[in-house]
């Protein structure tokens, strides 16, 4: 038997710039963070949840600091959503610094514990209204990007490395290699993950207590569920069988791979949906959007994502829709992905229909 890759291993993000992720998709999602703005606005949340917050694009940090909330930013990805924000946290903008702390936040010393509050302003909108952009102790540092020598994290945000999907995927993807090494050719290794998935419980979400917030935001998240464990799968698949053995099951692979990645999918949003529930307090709301048809770059043809009718089906299964909430966010919208292709993306707002967990 050969050697495959763990998990661990092979989820670990590569070292790439926030500004290289920043250029790729920011564009794309900038309509779901004026969304998001728009929502944080009229609900003026005590505590708000970004699932999924990667490399913060959709995220509308300046609003949320204002907002003086409690912001959690969860993602797998270690780290990814803390380089972000301290990627952004001060900018040139003319030729002033500005640091997203000392112009914006409602409770400065929250995200910072160096911020001057004798010298300073200490109301937002004092601080606005004489147009302060930097503290009294802002040291800067003229690195690429710009940032403060004095900078001290405080209580905000608070970065989650966490599985959204209540845990799900990442115990899912864990026991792939050993399922796989157990089984005598690819059929058998997709049949007896189907019969695994079918077992699986859920493990641990994000770290936070059951009913304790009132904003979660899971934006464009859900769409992606499934393509990291299903990538990690196929290349277990080639890492552990010898290409005669592959090619011998090669005109079966794709009904097999259809009927794993759909269940693999509904299993893990399932967990999404409950890890939700269980986390929002009544009267709490969900901002949630999914890519519902797509066109690839150089086509005209647009199609529907394969996980779509099952997203929608789990989402009326567990939550209603607040289409009141604030009107005119949930229009659809056409989206450039970072591939060249057109998204058309939908957003909800929703409340859980009752706990289910
Ligand atoms: C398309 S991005 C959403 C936009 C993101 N906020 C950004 O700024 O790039 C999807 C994010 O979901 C994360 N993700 C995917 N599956 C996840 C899971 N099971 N648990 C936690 N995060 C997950 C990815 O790491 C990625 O950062």
């Amino acid at each position: 038997m050969k050697t495959v890759q763990d998990w661990q291993e092979y989820s670990r993000p590569r070292a790439v710039s926030v500004e290289y992720h920043r250029r790729k998709t920011s564009n794309f999602l900038t309509g779901q963070q004026a969304n998001i703005s728009a929502l944080i606005g009229v609900l003026q949340p005590e505590s708000v949840l970004c699932m999924g917050a990667g490399y913060l694009n959709d995220i509308p940090m300046e609003d949320l600091a204002a907002q003086g909330c409690a912001v959690h930013l969860a993602d797998w990805l270690p780290d990814v959503s803390r380089h972000a924000f301290l990627h952004d946290l001060v900018q040139l903008v003319g030729e002033r610094y500005a640091c997203l702390v000392c112009r914006q936040a409602k409770n400065p010393t929250d995200y910072c514990g160096n911020f001057n509050l004798e010298t300073n302003l200490t109301s937002r909108a004092d601080r606005v209204a004489a147009d302060a952009t930097v503290c009294g102790n802002f040291e800067v540092d003229e690195a690429r990007p710009p940032h403060c020598r004095a900078y001290l994290p405080g209580i905000n945000p608070i970065f989650h490395e966490a599985d959204v999907t209540q845990g799900r995927a990442v115990d899912f993807a864990e026991q792939i290699p050993k399922l796989i090494a157990r089984t005598k050719s690819p059929r058998k290794s997709f049949a007896k993950a189907i019969t695994k998935l079918r077992s699986m419980k859920s493990g641990i979400g994000v770290p936070m207590a059951d009913g304790s917030v009132d904003l979660i935001t899971s934006s464009m998240v859900a769409s992606q569920f499934d393509f990291e464990p299903f990538s990690y799968f196929q290349k277990c698949i080639l890492q552990n069988f010898s290409s005669g053995v592959v090619e011998k099951d090669k005109n079966h692979l794709k009904d097999w791979e259809l009927e794993f990645r759909n269940d693999l999918f509904r299993f893990l949003m399932e967990g999404h949906c409950r890890e939700i529930v269980r986390l929002l307090r009544p009267n709490g709301r969900v901002y949630f959007s999914i890519e519902t048809a797509h066109r690839r770059a150089g086509s005209r043809e647009w199609f529907q994502p394969e996980t779509l009718p099952a997203t929608l089906e789990l989402i009326g299964t567990y939550f209603n829709f607040d289409f009141d909430a604030v009107p005119g966010i949930l229009a659809p919208e056409f989206a450039q992905t970072g591939t060249d292709g057109t998204s058309l993306i939908q957003s909800y707002i929703l409340s859980a229909k009752s706990p289910m967990n």
